[in-house]
This record gives structure tokens, C-alpha cells and sequence, in this order.
């Protein structure tokens, strides 16, 4: 008897896993590689949030048990504080928060919701790459709005609603952003939001660096606190990255109540619940005051100094624009190379320095590279010697 292969769904069949943890798995494969390729913290999860969970642990009967689609109430209500706090926005934490297990999955479930086969997407190009996998697995096209490298990655508001069209849905916007480290301005955002509501189409915000914004915290603007947006604007976090939880995967989505009802068909359909151990986690994260936050960004701070120093003496092999936030500096390489892919795995092979090639982030970000400055000093140090060492000192 022949053995027969399943029959892949073509949306499946069309996707391949992102680059970045292509790169990932290939790096570790590589003995002592020094690996910028993940945007993975170094830092532990902060002690208070652990404590509270074994505490949990040792007294909790339920801990181990599923919580209500939506999330815990008393999470869910700190939630609606914090985007008080934040945004000015007052909302209700039983009507428009929805506790996710971290923002991949709350946007997965978004898409699923808003997209149709044959529906549009538009993400900024460059722009995070699992948005692409995400949006074609819903059978939808990722419509791609270049960010402008000669200003610096910004974002070039008057060629998007030349982008909108019946069949777009949405508008997916980073800030900071990733790849690109660029903050996009608030009179950038206010226009972005303007133009989506004449057309009639929904922003979504999938926030995890809005943290790690350095000397540019003044100019970070968040749309979701612009009551005009309320019912036309989904505002995701995540606490993978400014409380270094993300792997406990654990997220909050804030939207309008009609599309709760939406999201949490495919909530409970795909994930039931999110881990209560996760949200207990969530609980802790919001309720203490959270110094761990100032002490990431830091930490990065510094390690943005060093990676752009490095960079600085290396003018013949990257030209970079400089970070406002994130935590992720994307050089245009400036060696001869075939394009990003063949030039990330040369280094990899040759240097034992992972990269992620910057096409995985969009048309326009090939012949880039993403460097992540989470890790610790020592791997940018020891990643840069071996650059130096494969193409020369400046
Ligand atoms: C733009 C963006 N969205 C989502 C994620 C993943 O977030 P989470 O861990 O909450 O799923 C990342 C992680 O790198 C990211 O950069």
C-alpha cells in the first residue's frame, strides 16, 4: 500500500514559518553562534511576578483550572485602569477586554474576524513579518504601504489612501516600530487614523515596545487615547517584552464590544481560555509598581549605544538609520551580497553571526538585515568582532 500525504489547505500551504525563527533554529544548530536574530530579552521575569505565581501555586485550587473565555475579571479590570492611565480612554473591562495569550494570538483572532478570502491588509514595508503569515492564513493579502528610509523609516501618510480599496479591511501599524526602531509621530498617527475612518477601515495596533522608547518618550504617541477612534480601533499589548514574560504568552486586546463578541467565537474555538497561571502572572505584572520596566529599557538603552558604536566603525559594510525605540536597528548592507536570505546564512556559516535577512519584513527591507539589541552585551560584542573579522575594519 502507497503511503498518501494529507492534502494541505493552500492558505497553510502558502505560508512558510517567519525568518526570524528560521534564522533561530538555524543558529542554534551552529556551535557558539552569537545570535542578533531573535527579538528575544535576555532578562529574567521579574522575581514579584514569580513570586506571586508560586504563591498561587502553593494556595489556589483553581490555578490549574480553565477561566472564562475572556479572561479573569480582577485582570481584565486592571487592564481597564492601565489604558486609563495610559490612553485618558475609559473602557469596560466586561465589554472591550479580552485577555489573549500574547499578541500573536490576538491577532491572529482579529484577522480571523475581519478577513475574508480575497480581503486586503495593509501593513507598513518594512513591518513585523508574521503579519504576512498571519494575514494569508486567513486566506487574505497583505497590501504592502513602503515606509520612507530616506526620511528615516517614516511613514509616508499621503500615498495611503491610494492603498484602500473595497477589499481592505485593515491597517496594522508598529510603533516603535519593528524592524525599524522608528517611533511614528503623533500628527503621522492622527492622519492614519483620520483616513481609516473616511474609508471605513480598522486600525489595528499591536503594541509590544511602547516601553522601550528611550529619550523619544515624549514623542511616542498612542492612537487608541483619540476618543474620535474608539469604535474603529483595536488596541493590543503584550507582556512578553516590558515584563519579560514572553514565554508565559500573555496579552490584552482592547476593542470595541460588537467585535468582542466576535473575537471570542475564535478565542474559544482555537484556545478556550488563556492559561489562568499566565493571567495570575498578568495580575502581579499590573498590580505592583513595576521598577523592572525602567531597568529593561535601561539596559537597552545602553546596549543601543554599544550596537550603534559597532555599527558606526563598520560604514563600509552597514549604513544604518539610528533607533527611537524598540529594541532592533535594521543597516542596509553595503558588501556585495546576492540578497538579504543568502548574505544572513554567509554570515551564519561563515562568521557564526545570526541576522535576520530584512526581506522577511517586506519588499523593502531586502538588502537589509534586523539586529536585535536585547541580548546581552557580550554576544553584540562577540558578534561584531567576528563581523570585523569576516569583512575588515572600516
Ligand atoms: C510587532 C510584534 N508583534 C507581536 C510580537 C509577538 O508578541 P507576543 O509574544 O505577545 O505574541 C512581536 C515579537 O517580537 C512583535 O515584534
Amino acid at each position: 500500500m502507497s503511503a498518501t500525504q494529507a492534502p494541505i489547505s493552500r492558505f497553510v500551504a502558502g505560508i512558510e514559518i517567519s525568518a526570524i525563527k528560521e534564522m533561530a533554529m538555524r543558529s542554534a544548530r551552529v556551535e557558539g553562534a552569537a545570535s542578533l536574530s531573535w527579538g528575544l530579552p535576555s532578562f529574567q521575569t521579574p522575581a514579584a511576578i514569580r513570586d506571586a505565581v508560586t504563591q498561587a501555586l502553593a494556595s489556589d485550587p483553581d490555578i490549574g483550572k480553565y477561566a472564562l473565555p475572556d479572561g479573569l475579571p480582577e485582570l481584565r479590570r486592571l487592564v481597564a485602569e492601565v489604558h486609563r492611565d495610559a490612553t485618558g480612554i475609559e473602557v469596560d473591562p466586561d465589554a472591550n477586554v479580552l485577555i489573549t495569550a500574547g499578541n500573536m494570538q490576538g491577532l491572529n483572532a482579529l484577522l480571523h474576524v475581519l478577513v475574508d478570502p480575497g480581503s486586503e491588509v495593509v501593513l507598513t514595508d518594512p513591518g513585523f513579518a508574521s503579519h504576512v503569515q498571519q494575514i494569508r492564513l486567513c486566506g487574505g493579502e497583505p497590501v504592502f504601504w513602503a515606509l520612507d528610509e530616506s526620511r528615516d523609516w517614516a511613514l509616508d501618510v499621503e500615498t495611503l489612501p491610494s492603498l484602500l480599496g473595497p477589499r481592505t479591511r485593515a491597517i496594522v501599524i508598529v510603533s516603535p516600530s519593528n524592524p525599524t526602531g522608528r517611533i511614528f509621530t503623533e500628527a503621522e498617527l492622527r492622519r492614519v487614523g483620520e483616513i481609516a475612518r473616511e474609508a471605513g477601515v480598522f486600525v489595528l495596533i499591536d503594541d509590544p515596545y511602547s516601553h522601550f522608547t528611550y529619550e523619544n518618550r515624549s514623542r511616542c504617541f498612542n492612537l487608541s487615547s483619540v476618543e474620535a477612534m474608539r469604535e474603529h480601533l483595536a488596541y493590543l499589548f503584550t507582556f512578553s517584552k516590558c515584563h519579560a514574560m514572553s514565554g508565559w504568552r500573555l496579552g490584552y486586546m482592547i476593542v470595541p464590544a460588537y467585535l468582542k463578541r466576535e473575537v471570542l467565537k475564535v478565542h474559544d474555538a482555537t484556545l478556550i481560555c488563556t492559561p489562568r497561571i499566565s493571567q495570575v502572572a498578568g495580575i502581579a505584572a499590573l498590580s505592583g509598581a513595576s521598577p523592572h520596566v525602567h531597568e529593561f529599557e535601561q539596559t537597552l538603552a545602553r546596549r543601543r549605544e554599544l550596537i550603534c558604536q559597532r555599527l558606526d566603525a563598520l560604514p563600509h559594510v552597514f549604513d544604518y538609520v539610528r533607533p527611537q525605540g524598540a529594541y532592533y536597528v535594521f543597516p542596509r548592507i553595503r558588501v556585495a551580497h546576492e540578497c538579504s536570505r543568502e548574505f544572513s546564512i554567509r554570515l551564519l556559516e561563515q562568521a557564526r553571526v545570526s541576522v535576520t535577512p530584512g526581506a522577511a519584513f517586506g519588499p523593502r527591507g531586502e538588502h537589509h538585515v534586523r539586529m536585535a539589541y536585547c541580548v546581552d552585551e557580550d554576544t553584540i560584542e562577540r558578534a561584531f568582532d567576528r563581523i570585523e573579522r569576516q569583512f575588515g575594519q572600516g
